[in-house]
């Protein structure tokens, strides 16, 4: 899968794809992460990418000219829809995660700041708004780590055996339902036990209460 983000802050992505599970995935090849900064494609002498909005108003709005030029360049070599996250969209989901994963080669993810961007970008060049919950963020950055987070581990061979996300929280094998607790060695730790059933070695009576005690 090949991801394409634009984003004034590129340096935000430096750290969190270079690490662990998501750093072997693109050294395998799995996934493609590229990151453009948006200020590059502005025409504006100074590099500008916002300005006042009109009808007045607290905060600032991104001007369409660097987004339609950034948007349109990395288009020609991403063939995938263009999300933009804002509060304003539809909520990501584990479901939603499953299908961009299933469904797509490639996305181009588009992060705002300030108090947003053009409607005009919205109306002629997004295909699908996306939101991480109910909450305000300050910019989409964190956003579409966490949507390249979610649907990368998703992709066949980005997680280990040891790492399998068929038994994951809010998947289908689950009922959509949140996970089991889970215990390790040792069997006993500040005096608190592990449950009886998990040391019997019955997988069935074992399954059995792991079905209970989902949440
Ligand atoms: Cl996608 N963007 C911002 N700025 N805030 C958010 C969000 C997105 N999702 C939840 N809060």
């Amino acid at each position: 899968m090949k991801f394409d983000i634009i984003t004034i802050f590129p340096e935000i992505f430096d750290s969190y794809f270079n690490e662990s599970i998501l750093k072997r995935a693109q050294n395998e090849k799995l996934i493609e992460i590229k990151v453009h900064n948006l200020r590059d494609y502005s025409t504006n002498k100074h590099k500008r990418v916002d300005d006042v909005p009109y009808g007045g108003g607290a905060g600032m709005v991104m001007t369409p000219q660097p987004l339609h030029d950034a948007i349109t360049a990395v288009k020609k070599n991403n063939k995938g829809p263009v999300i933009f996250f804002t509060p304003q969209g539809q909520t990501l989901t584990q479901s939603k995660a499953e299908k961009f994963s299933k469904n797509f080669k490639e996305i181009i993810l588009v992060c705002g700041r300030y108090e947003g961007i053009d409607q005009r970008i919205r109306e002629s060049l997004v295909d699908l708004e996306v939101s991480i919950g109910n909450y305000v963020l300050t910019g989409g950055e964190i956003p579409a780590m966490v949507l390249i987070d979610a649907v990368s581990r998703l992709i066949p061979g980005v997680l280990g055996k040891e790492e399998s996300h068929i038994e994951d929280s809010f998947s289908k094998a689950l009922d959509r339902k949140k996970e089991y607790p889970h215990y390790t060695r040792p069997e006993t730790f500040k005096k608190m036990t592990v449950p009886e059933v998990l040391l019997s070695g019955h997988h069935k009576k074992i399954n059995q209460w792991r079905k209970k005690n989902l949440k």
